[in-house]
């Protein structure tokens, strides 16, 4: 069984999809692991250490004899046309509003798994690169809006003077939005936080930030059975909207991480909120890459409205890539042990639900149901 780790080549993409840890595991999973070689050097990897890890590094060519490839970003048609037909393709391959890549990836044959499709079952938590990754963008968004604010984030009773601690409100209490709660608590800021979730109250609290929310029926009743949030509806978005304008003039840094799977995210702050903000005040729109929940924000940008900086830094998690790609490759190593049988051969079990939920594409066709064509 070979598996191959090409370097990422797609929009400056800093992670990589294995470690020397990890090669260690796959290689005693009895697989033959080739990384190209600088695919880890944005993430502080060097080639030695994968070779010292058991790796072999070359110029890339191994791909075309892969069983695995082992991707951070979706594979470009020229890469993929470089894969063996049959290859298993895993990666987080960003497959909603894409249908032209997934018929490539079709039409390369190969069998391509989208690992942000993974089922939020406990048996497929340590495979779970959304949590991962939006761990550690919730951390950064905090890193990013201190940097950018003039002031400090705690109470400081000086002999000059006491510094109030700063206000810090967090849009979307999911797992970014959660550990954005934790590291702004740890920052010793003042933490607000909403969501449409109910479940999201008592997290938030637990963490010690206060919940900001309209809680009327159609709130009780926004969880899916998957734990993610619904749309809602144009009422409940204006009662929203309006509790919000208010608290937020009162905020210093308002972070928004609010997602909904497989739609554009909601826009939760509109020009008229960010301009009820005080000069010199930071929002960080960690939803950019899926729309922005604010608007004004500009990907890959620190866009300043009256003193206002509205921050859209892309692939946030990419800008701690060391540690991004340590987890992101635990994930990928987990998901790989399940391909794998007793006798350390390749041997997919392709009625697995954690499998079927990710496939997208296999034997030349898109399989997943999702994404069929719609008659
Ligand atoms: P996400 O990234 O899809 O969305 C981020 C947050 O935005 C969510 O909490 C969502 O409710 C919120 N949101 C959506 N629309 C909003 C609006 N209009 N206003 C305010 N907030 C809005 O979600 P994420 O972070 O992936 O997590 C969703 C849930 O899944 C969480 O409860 C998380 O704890 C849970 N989870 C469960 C796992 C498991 O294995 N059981 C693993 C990982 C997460």
């Amino acid at each position: 069984m070979k598996i191959a780790v090409p370097a990422e080549t797609e929009g400056g993409e800093p992670r990589v999809a294995a470690t020397p840890d990890t090669v260690k595991r796959l290689t005693g999973l009895g697989a033959e692991v080739s990384v190209e070689a600088g695919a880890g050097m944005r993430a502080g990897i060097p080639d030695a250490d994968f070779a010292a890890a058991g790796a072999r590094v070359g110029n890339g060519a191994a791909v075309k004899d892969a069983d695995i490839v082992l991707k951070v970003r979706r594979p470009s048609k020229s890469e993929v046309a470089g894969y063996k037909p049959g290859a298993l393709v895993i990666g987080i391959l960003d497959p909603y509003g894409n249908d032209t890549a997934l018929a490539e990836l079709a039409a390369a044959r190969v069998a391509a798994f989208s690992m942000e499709l993974l089922p939020r079952i406990t048996r497929a938590q340590s495979m779970d690169v959304l949590s991962s990754q939006a761990n550690l963008a919730g951390y950064r968004a905090v890193i990013d809006a201190s940097a950018e604010f003039g002031r400090a984030l705690p109470m400081m009773m000086t002999a000059a003077g006491t510094v109030p601690a700063a206000r810090i409100f967090v849009m979307g209490a999911g797992v970014a939005g959660l550990q954005a709660i934790a590291t702004a608590r740890r920052l010793g800021a003042i933490v607000t936080a909403t969501d449409v979730r109910p479940a999201a109250k008592e997290q938030v609290e637990s963490l010690g930030a206060k919940f900001v929310a309209v809680e009327d029926e159609e709130f009780k009743q926004a969880e899916t059975a998957g734990g993610y949030a619904k749309e809602m509806s144009k009422e409940y978005q204006a009662k929203q909207a309006g509790l919000v304008a208010a608290h937020i003039a009162k905020q210093d840094i308002v972070i928004t991480t609010a997602l909904i799977p497989g739609r554009p995210a909601p826009k939760l702050i509109s020009a008229a909120m960010v301009q009820s903000m005080k000069p010199g005040s930071v929002i960080v729109d960690l939803a950019v890459e899926r729309g922005g929940n604010v608007e004004g924000a500009k990907p890959g940008e620190v866009a300043e409205v009256k003193g206002v900086k509205i921050a859209g830094y892309l692939n946030v998690p990419g800008r701690l890539a060391a540690t991004s790609s340590s987890l992101y490759a635990k994930n990928l190593f987990a998901f790989v042990e399940l391909l794998i049988d007793k006798e350390k051969k390749l041997n997919v079990p392709w009625d697995d639900e954690i499998v079927k939920a990710t496939l997208l594409t296999r034997d030349g066709a898109v399989v997943h149901p999702n994404f069929q064509k719609k008659t």
